[in-house]
């Protein structure tokens, strides 16, 4: 049998199958090809919010956060806010008891608008301006995670003791992902150099601070890391450095934070992140080096983003066209690379499904596009759809959580999609759609 003929049958197969770790934990089967998503059918989602939408899934998103405190009771799980910022999310983040990295003062006005407690807000990026230092101190937010000496003097200038800080330090690891994504390694613009020496310039520049009271230290190897192995190698070179630290400076920093980056699949096969054996090693590797180089034991922090929201989400979009090009079909849908850069940015590949209707056997690979002025703009290649897709039909993309709304533009003026979530069958309007005037609003003429 070829493979061609054996698509029918598959199709049927995978259309009875829900891939697991990539659709929401609530998702379930509806009928006449509906599925369900925390009790709700994604038909109604559509009829009622529109296309293309993106859907969050309240239950997943808990769910993660209870599992990284199981699995790790001793360390401080902050929520990267960076991967999906709105209120409704934050208070969820905020009741399942996790802190949150956030880096600009306008994910921080959105966590100061749910009283984010200050004392579980740490402060990131490369790139602070003068308005984020002082947003952070005036909140009172607990950490900031200094990334530069020029940033040291601008916070050390307008910081009132005590002001905690964490150095960010590049230890040079390759977490295996995509180059935009890998921030471990030497030569980019993040942190401070562990192997150059500047890490430790670092430390002796935020001592001769009078306001700021340094704790600790941080790193992040980089996104989409499955390879447990280079947060153990990261893990032990920190360790080594506190060790350092503790040798030059007669200072013992009592926290080390491991940064996030901790790989989710997108797509059936692809590889997931061993959270069970990721505590493990971890543990072992920093108790190991504490005790080698006898150091008590840091308090730890990590940060993941993606690993709590990224699978809790999916988004709707409605088929517009279908082309027949010279050797491929373009699906092309009313969403695309505003709603989703992430293909183009890091070759992403996504699963499809249609849902909401009977659907013939499936047909040859085709070509999902969006409606953006671009060639590149598509949202996945090969991906196997009904023989009869045709404009009306609805598709949902799984795995748009994280990095999706977040990443949002309004290119070419197509207003951002909203976030709606669900939860025992009733819908939530998270944030509503950006209109047309909304876009108007800021054009002042
Ligand atoms: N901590 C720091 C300091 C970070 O810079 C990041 C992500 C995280 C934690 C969380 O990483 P996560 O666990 O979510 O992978 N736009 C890209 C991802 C950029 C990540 C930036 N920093 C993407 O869509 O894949």
């Amino acid at each position: 049998m070829t493979l061609a003929e054996l698509m029918p049958t598959l199709g049927e197969s995978l259309r009875g199958h829900l891939e697991p770790g990539i659709w929401p934990r609530s998702t379930a089967h509806g009928v006449d090809g509906d599925l369900l998503l925390g009790g709700v059918p994604l038909t109604q989602l559509a009829a009622r919010f529109g296309t293309p939408c993106y859907l969050l899934d309240e239950l997943t998103v808990r769910q993660h956060c209870q599992e990284y405190r199981a699995v790790l009771p001793d360390v401080e799980i902050a929520y990267a806010g960076k991967s999906m910022t709105s209120r409704g999310v934050l208070r969820w983040i905020a009741e399942e008891g996790l802190s949150l990295d956030v880096c600009s003062a306008g994910e921080l006005a959105v966590a100061r608008s749910v009283d984010f407690p200050a004392a579980r807000i740490l402060f990131h990026g490369n790139v602070k301006t003068p308005e984020d230092l002082k947003a952070a101190i005036a909140y009172g937010v607990d950490r900031i995670v200094v990334d530069s000496l020029d940033e040291i003097d601008q916070l050390g200038a307008l910081a009132r003791y005590p002001q905690n800080v964490l150095i960010r330090v590049t230890p040079g690891v390759d977490g295996h992902t995509h180059k935009a994504i890998a921030t471990g390694v030497e030569d980019q613009k993040f942190g401070f150099s562990l192997r150059s020496g500047a890490a430790l310039e670092a430390v002796a520049r935020v001592l001769a601070q009078p306001s700021l009271r340094l704790v600790g230290l941080h790193c992040h190897i980089g996104s989409q890391v499955s390879r447990v192995a280079s947060f153990e190698e990261a893990a032990r070179l920190m360790v080594g450095l506190m060790a350092t630290v503790q040798a030059r400076f007669g200072l013992s920093l009592a926290q080390l934070d491991l940064g996030g980056g901790h790989a989710v699949p997108y797509r059936c096969g692809d590889p997931s992140f061993d959270l069970q054996g990721y505590a493990d090693r971890i543990r072992r590797a920093v108790n190991f080096e504490c005790s080698s180089h006898r150091l008590p034991p840091p308090h730890l922090i990590i940060e993941p983003g993606r690993a709590i929201v990224g699978s809790a989400g999916v988004t709707l979009y409605r088929v517009i066209t279908v082309k027949h090009g010279a050797s491929r079909t373009f699906v092309a849908v009313d969403g695309g690379m505003s709603d989703n850069p992430r293909p183009s940015l890091y070759g992403a590949r996504y699963s499809v499904r249609p849902v909401g209707r009977r659907f013939s056997p499936l047909g040859r690979p085709v070509t999902v596009v969006g409606r953006h002025c671009e060639a590149g703009d598509v949202l996945a290649e090969d991906v196997v759809l009904p023989s009869d897709i045709h404009p009306g039909d609805l598709l949902a993309v799984p795995c748009t959580g994280a990095y999706h709304h977040s990443l949002a533009s309004n290119y070419n003026l197509v207003g951002r999609p909203p976030v709606v979530s669900v939860r025992d069958g009733v819908a939530r309007l998270l944030i509503r759609r950006e209109t047309e005037d909304d876009l108007l609003a800021r054009d002042l003429g």
